[in-house]
């Protein structure tokens, strides 16, 4: 897969870099072409480096890592994004004490109303940088969820692929709007990793358990 960054610091440069690592062309992108190509430098395995609207051009999957900034601020021309998927990793700023107000609108959903040609996925919120350093292994023995949404479903099934191959457990959550619950979960690690477990290697995940073989509190009651 052609894969562009657009806004290649923390979560842009270690996700390009894990892709390439899978044999994906990536292009990372940045405000100057200069801070590009020092990324593509720092990442090698073939990787390219120039400016945003550049990574934008490459690339038919494109990781937005810029919060909360319309792409008709960052990019020339934001018809370039229309028919890419458009993968959104980005939380809301932390506010003072984790008093977070509720999300009416999650940052996906304002990025699929800013570009509505684009194939908008949320993922990938709900971890630290650092929890992005043990992939694809040792993560992958953890069973880590990336929980994924978007209205399109082939996007979602192409960024869920993009996570598995990177270690992850991918959760399918249907369609764009959940990614208010989403973008919740992301607030709510933030909280633990930041605020109570101070552990950066916090994560978040669903678990299936084995079903009970017998009800003997009774099961639940209609
Ligand atoms: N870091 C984490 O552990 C983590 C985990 C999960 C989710 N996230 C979310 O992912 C998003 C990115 O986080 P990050 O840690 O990667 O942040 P970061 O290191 O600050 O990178 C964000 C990028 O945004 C670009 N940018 C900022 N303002 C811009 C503007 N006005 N115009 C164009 N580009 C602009 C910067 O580009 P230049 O390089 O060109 O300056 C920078 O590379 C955030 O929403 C964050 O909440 C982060």
């Amino acid at each position: 897969m052609k894969i562009g960054i657009i806004g290649s610091g923390n979560m842009g440069r270690s996700l390009g870099l894990l892709w390439a690592e899978q044999g994906h062309e990536v292009f990372f992108g940045a405000r100057t072409a200069e801070k590009g190509q020092s990324v593509a430098a720092f990442a090698k395995r073939g990787t390219q480096g120039g400016t945003n609207d550049d990574a934008a051009t490459f690339g038919d999957v494109l990781l937005y890592t810029i919060r909360g900034i319309n792409p008709a601020e960052v990019l020339t021309a934001v018809e370039i994004l229309s028919g890419k998927i458009l993968i959104d990793c980005n939380n809301s700023e932390i506010p003072d004490g984790f008093a977070y107000a509720p999300i009416e609108q999650s940052l996906a959903e304002k990025l699929a109303s800013e570009v509505p040609k684009a194939r908008v996925v949320k993922a990938f919120n709900t971890m630290a940088q650092e929890v992005f350093e043990l992939a694809p292994s040792p993560l992958k023995h953890h069973k880590v969820s990336v929980f994924v949404c978007s209205d399109d479903a082939e996007a979602r099934r192409a960024v869920m692929q993009l996570a598995e191959e990177i270690g992850f457990d991918a959760v399918d959550c249907g369609e764009l709007r959940h990614a208010r619950l989403v973008e919740s979960l992301g607030d709510f690690i933030r909280f633990m990793i930041i605020g109570q477990l101070k552990n950066p290697y916090a994560t978040i995940s669903v678990n299936v358990l084995p079903a009970a073989t017998d009800q003997r509190l009774g099961g639940r009651q209609s």
